[in-house]
């Protein structure tokens, strides 16, 4: 059963009455200037109902290929060694017995591997998703233990994995960098961000600070993490000559068939990276050592290679979050209006990579003041590079920010939701641009409201036997995004008597829903029932480029799409010609609807696509447009906000903490799919109470080793840790947003950390102030 098939059980229903009414084209409307699109003038159709996952009952089913279930012929499996020492060279490698173990088909170390350039590391060019900047396998220096010396391939996983533990290393361990406080010996450096400062300086915060009546100024500390997606990274690679094919989890495709293509020396067309299906990434899903390695080693055996990743692969070769030290200060008058907002700190990463945690982020667009300082520095240490994890900065900076915030309301004595709404900005703070959409306000009232906020009892009042019950709430925050490069190519093609539709976008799924929320957009777009529309996604072959990060995909898919629905608009009215009811009008004068074209002003006029091109002959016509630039951001400053409300039991006895109650309240636009937004926001909550209350890579400073790789001993939320979370949205579209959407990937981490610790100090008295809230630190 295709996609389409599966689709049809899932969208009956749905799809009833849901197309009555024209959808005028829109081109980019959302540019300033333009015409509000009328997608989101109203909720129409599928928009904003709930559209289960299209691709669901192929994976229930066992029926999607994930990156380690595809098979090649003369198959062979990979095992990598990975250092044992922090920083030095390899003295020697004796591969001897590994060799000889049975099945084994190659031992592959920088001795033998092939010659490759460095993968260009992220943010060295648009296409460039490198993860640091050193090479691979290519001479005999050490940069982090951990680092993949060795690989093994063999005719079966077990037998690779034996042989790479027969393996024999000797090291020349050389000087390295692996605590906090020798990094900072060694130099503190300023943070940039994708080429840009971290900073941010507004007046004299400093001595508007000293100047205040009122002021908290604390220290917060968040700890690494490491990336733990359900699916462990994997990939499944073959050469055909001089031609490279991977099936990969990638939530970068067309960017990391790139850098794969720029690493072996060959042309863009000589790599094909599919991803249909991908079990989780938030950030990790791009390129690390494996694939390369992966490619190397097939290339060296002349052999296919399946080169999947243990979990504890994945804690060495993968990257997570950095750790972080963050001030936050702030100074206010008695009525609680800030006079400084001082966000400033450090955060530790590689010499070779290119990601600080820029956790001053959500602080600049977050709160009204006349003086506002915001700096991220730089350590350096001897580690694995970190990189991406859901909402870079903004995850940990809202802990700092919020969790202050919270101190500064108990110390004026006012309610902390009040502070908030007192310290509405009218405008962007830092940059002085206009909101394009911000509902904050109304965010909370909605969620206050619903939660019983109001209604609360005083701090530190309520007892349950020996489980103290409390109540926080913070804000959550991050910025709407849209890269260029997105293309979409849409084919409507004659199919009984209707037609059906092919969107292809070079689009990545993680798993979040952006292959069905694609159907739901074209499916609009072009007036036909979902059931008729097939999205093609997840391959580099497809044009144009985009990345599921950012949480703009959504956007940057939708501007391409409708780009390339407008096109297509004019291509069919110029197929149609004289003969037809549309004779005479222009692309602007048209809708479309129940599947076909119509006038606007006269319903009366219209003929359906299979009639257009039954009389023009033709079986198939095609479009292919790019998205427009995201001017919008230049003109607004546009981002996605939340309200969260948390309720906790701490226990008495113990000092565990268990999160009862959970409510968050959002403000990210019209909400396109009510069903995978919903999980979406649930997920990121989720995994802001793991990073709230047990989330913590063990890194041992005395050698730089990460000594817990493992989800046994590495602490993630299970069902057990996780309430019944209640979601809520304002749905108030932005005009200035193609869709009049915001996105919604990174937000639902945001703010969680804080909404947890400011309800442990209402329930306790006591604040924590270094993630993660385990119970040592709270009896
Ligand atoms: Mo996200 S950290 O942009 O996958």
């Amino acid at each position: 059963m295709s996609i389409i098939d599966s689709a049809k059980q899932a969208a009956q229903g749905l799809v009833q009455g849901a197309m009555t009414k024209l959808v005028p084209l829109a081109p980019d409307s959302w540019i300033p200037g333009g015409v509000p699109d009328p997608l989101i003038a109203r909720k129409h159709g599928l928009i904003g109902k709930p559209v289960s996952r299209l691709d669901g009952a192929l994976k229930v089913r066992g029926d999607a290929a994930f990156a380690a279930e595809h098979r090649f012929a003369d198959m062979t499996y990979a095992a990598l060694a990975y250092a044992t020492i922090a920083r030095g060279r390899i003295a020697a490698i004796d591969t001897a017995a590994a060799e000889a173990a049975p099945g084994v088909v190659l031992v592959m170390t920088h001795l033998n591997a092939p010659r490759m350039a460095t993968p260009p590391v992220f943010g060295s060019s648009p296409s460039a998703v490198g993860p640091a900047d050193l090479s691979i396998l290519q001479d005999d220096r050490i940069h982090w233990n951990g680092q993949p010396i060795a690989c093994v391939l063999a005719e079966t996983q077990e037998q690779a994995d034996h042989a790479a533990s027969l393996l024999r290393i000797t090291y020349g361990a050389e000087p390295s960098t692996t605590t906090l406080a020798g990094a900072k010996a060694n130099g503190i450096e300023p943070g940039l961000f994708m080429g840009q400062p971290l900073l941010n300086e507004i007046g004299d915060a400093e001595a508007a600070f000293a100047a205040a009546p009122h002021k908290v100024d604390r220290t917060y500390r968040t700890p690494r993490h490491n990336h733990n997606p359900i699916e462990p990274h994997a990939a499944t690679l073959a050469w055909v000559g001089d031609e490279l094919t991977i099936h990969d989890a990638s939530q970068m495709v067309t960017q990391q068939a790139q850098t794969m293509a720029d690493t072996f020396g060959l042309a863009t067309d000589k790599v094909r990276l599919t991803s249909p299906y991908v079990g989780g990434g938030f950030g990790s899903k791009g390129l690390w050592d494996h694939q390369v390695i992966g490619a190397a080693a097939a290339k060296l055996a002349r052999r296919p290679v399946r080169i999947a990743l243990s979990r504890e692969g994945v804690y060495r070769v993968v990257g997570g979050r950095t750790l972080t030290e963050q001030r936050v200060a702030i100074g206010a008058d008695a009525d609680g209006r800030f006079q400084a907002l001082i966000h400033t700190g450090l955060s530790v990463m590689t010499p070779q990579n290119s990601m600080p945690e820029p956790f001053i982020l959500g602080t600049q667009a977050a709160y009204a003041a006349p003086n506002i300082l915001l700096k991220v520095e730089v350590a350096r240490m001897n580690m694995l590079a970190n990189t991406f994890m859901r909402a870079p900065g903004e995850a940990v900076g809202t802990f700092a920010l919020e969790s202050a915030i919270d101190e500064l309301a108990v110390e004026l004595g006012i309610d902390p939701v009040e502070l908030r709404l007192r310290n509405e900005p009218d405008k962007d703070p830092t940059n002085g641009l206009p909101f394009s959409s911000r509902h904050i306000a109304q965010a909370w009232r909605d969620g206050a409201e619903r939660f019983g906020w109001h209604a609360r009892p005083p701090r530190s009042t309520r007892r349950e036997g020996e489980w103290l019950v409390g109540v926080g709430c913070a804000t959550g925050t991050y910025p709407y995004y849209r890269m260029p490069g997105a293309e979409a190519r849409i084919t409507l093609t004659r199919d009984g008597d209707g037609v059906k539709a092919l969107v292809e976008v070079a689009a990545a799924e993680m798993g979040m829903g952006t292959s069905t929320t694609t159907a739901i957009v074209a499916a609009e777009r072009l007036g036909l029932p979902l059931d008729r529309v097939e999205v093609g996604y997840g391959d580099s072959a497809i044009p144009g480029a985009i990345m599921a990060g950012g949480s703009q995909q959504t956007a940057a898919i939708g501007a391409a799409v409708i780009a390339a629905q407008t096109a297509l608009v004019g291509d069919l009215i110029k197929l149609a010609g004289n003969d037809s009811p549309l004779a005479g009008l222009s692309p602007d004068e048209v809708g479309c609807d129940d599947g076909g074209l119509g006038s606007l002003a006269d319903p009366t006029r219209r003929e359906s696509y299979a009639s257009i091109l039954g009389r023009s002959q033709r079986d198939s016509v095609s479009a292919t447009k790019a998205g427009s630039l995201p001017l919008e951001t230049m003109h607004w400053s546009m981002h996605s906000h939340s309200a969260l409300f948390c309720e906790v039991r701490v226990n008495t006895v113990t000092g565990e903490t268990r999160v009862s109650r959970f409510l968050g309240s959002f403000d990210c636009g019209r909400i396109l799919n009510l069903k995978t937004a919903r999980s979406q926001f649930r997920g990121g909550i989720i995994m802001g109470l793991g990073m709230a209350l047990m989330e913590e890579t063990q890194f041992d400073e005395r050698n730089g080793r990460i000594m817990n790789p493992s989800l046994a001993e590495y602490h993630i939320p299970v069902h057990l840790d996780v309430p019944e979370i209640d979601v809520i949205w304002t749905d108030i579209p932005d005009p200035h947003a193609p869709m009049g959407a915001h996105g919604i990937g990174e937000i639902g981490i945001t703010g969680v950390a804080a909404a947890v610790a400011n309800a442990i100090y209402d329930a306790t008295g006591t604040r924590v102030r270094d993630l993660p809230i385990t119970l040592d630190k709270v009896i």
